[in-house]
């Protein structure tokens, strides 16, 4: 047991090494890097990605700190109960005006994967039940592929219905209303090669959003208590 705990502590001792190392070598390469980043954050990005370890977002597109505001969770999800997502997604659009929103779905994601069966797995069955939407709304689709197939294809479908959610979320179509540039792109990485995908779905104004999700502004204005934008 002994041993146990002091390889553990190993362990977890060469992660703040490894963060020494790369501060250092951070500051050779370029000694301003640190102040610069201490004074504010300018990201163009966010990114709403899967919690999946093998899906590192910043390494995979080639940015540094500072260029990408991530919000990540299990199957790359956007509720519209979820206040962390919705939080992320306010502060992004509104403080860090973002220009661009990226939900990246992955092939092989496990919360996918377990949306499509009928086990018990904890908690994350309440999470992944609008997963299981998808795959519902889309099983004649999905039942007419290959199982590997198959579940590829709802990586891809959830990743559209993503990007959909954000679309019919207040904070977007306030952002759009104010004339804000804003785009959202739906893209799938795959983990056996490394490379990303474009769904091609992105969507840039309120006419790219189902008539029944455009909210009305004249009915935000003609309520009684002071309007704000994350009521
Ligand atoms: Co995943």
């Amino acid at each position: 047991m002994k041993c146990f705990w002091v390889k553990a502590m190993c362990g977890i001792e060469k992660l703040l090494e490894n963060n020494q190392l790369w501060a250092e070598t951070k500051c050779q390469s370029d000694p301003d890097f640190f102040k610069r980043l201490a004074n504010q954050q300018h990201p163009e990005y966010l990114w709403i990605g899967c919690s999946d370890s093998r899906v590192p977002a910043n390494d995979i597109v080639g940015l540094e700190p500072g260029e990408l505001f991530v919000h990540r969770n299990i199957a790359n999800a956007v509720q519209s109960t979820d206040f962390n997502c919705l939080s992320v997604l306010q502060y992004a659009v509104e403080v860090l005006k973002v220009k661009h929103i990226i939900v990246c779905g992955h092939y092989g994601c496990g919360g996918v994967q377990a949306s499509m069966g009928n086990d018990e797995h904890g908690l994350v069955d309440n999470w992944l039940r609008q997963i299981k939407n998808i795959y519902v709304a889309h099983r004649a689709e999905l039942d007419a592929l290959s199982e590997n197939q198959g579940f590829n294809r709802l990586c891809e479908l959830n990743v559209m219905a993503q990007v959909d959610n954000l679309a019919k979320t207040k904070v977007v179509q306030h952002a759009w209303e104010r004339g804000q540039e804003l785009q959202i792109h739906g893209w799938i990485y795959a983990v056996g090669n490394g490379q990303i995908q474009n769904l091609n779905v992105s969507v840039s104004s309120i006419y790219d959003v189902d008539p029944a999700y455009r909210l009305n502004p004249t009915s935000r204005q003609a309520r009684p208590t002071v309007a704000s934008t994350n009521e």
